[in-house]
């Protein structure tokens, strides 16, 4: 068991479901930025970690300079990690790295509607059916009508949990684009583009509820997790 979120991120190093995943998302992302229209491309990421899926494939893209990015993550030696890695890419007037609170509507305040909006290794931790339909449905504040969401869901003991994502998000206005599995088989990975008006921001209202505690980190995915 990793003592904390940041000690977690090193089963990136071992662990093939997740760099199976980490594959899946850039390219997701990279596809993404393809079909984007000239101009400024918004993207947000809730819960980012240290934001290794943007900004690895930010280094590669030729859209890089037109992305505008707000990442939020609570632990604190992520984000430095994060924001070091802007900096050596030179992205630091486009992209913020917030040390706060993704739950909370106010973090995403002046970033939102995203064209991208990237929900990866959170929807095992937002509790029961209810609490992901409540994410999901409060995407709205997030997007605008052709935001693209990509987000991931692993199985735990042989439930398929993003079946339940991918229904959820069809009822959320959601269209999917792409949906993939890890080939190690127990990892969904979605590409999906809202179909809704979006909805105004509002303050200081709370989206989901990250469950368990936050400073802790989660069992490696192969064993339990479905992240
Ligand atoms: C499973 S990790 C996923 C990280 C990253 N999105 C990825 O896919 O590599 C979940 C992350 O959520 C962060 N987190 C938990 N509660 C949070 C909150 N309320 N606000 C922002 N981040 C939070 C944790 O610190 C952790 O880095």
């Amino acid at each position: 068991m990793p003592k904390d979120w940041f000690e977690w991120h090193d089963f990136y190093n071992t662990e093939p479901v997740l760099q199976q995943r980490l594959q899946i998302v850039g390219q997701y992302i990279s596809d993404s930025l393809d079909v984007s229209l000239p101009g400024i491309i918004r993207v947000v990421s809730v819960c980012a970690g240290d934001g290794r899926d943007l900004l690895g494939t930010l280094s590669n893209h030729p859209r890089a300079k037109d992305v505008y990015a707000r990442l939020i993550e609570l632990n604190p030696k992520l984000v430095e990690r994060g924001r070091l890695a802007i900096e050596s890419a030179g992205l630091a007037k486009q992209i913020e790295f917030i040390n706060g609170d993704a739950t909370t509507s106010s973090s995403y305040a002046g970033a939102v509607p995203a064209d991208i909006v990237i929900v990866c290794g959170v929807l095992g931790h937002v509790g029961d059916e209810a609490g992901l339909n409540r994410l999901l449905r409060n995407l709205s504040f997030l997007s605008k009508k052709g935001s693209l969401l990509i987000w991931t869901r692993g199985d735990t003991n042989g439930i398929r949990h993003s079946d339940t994502v991918r229904k959820l998000l069809g009822e959320a206005e959601f269209e999917e684009v792409s949906f993939k599995l890890t080939a190690t088989g127990d990892m969904g990975v979605g590409l999906h583009r809202y179909l809704g008006e979006g909805s105004a921001l509002p303050e200081n209202q709370q989206l989901f509820v990250f469950s368990g505690d936050p400073n802790r980190g989660s069992q490696p995915v192969s064993q339990t997790s479905g992240e």
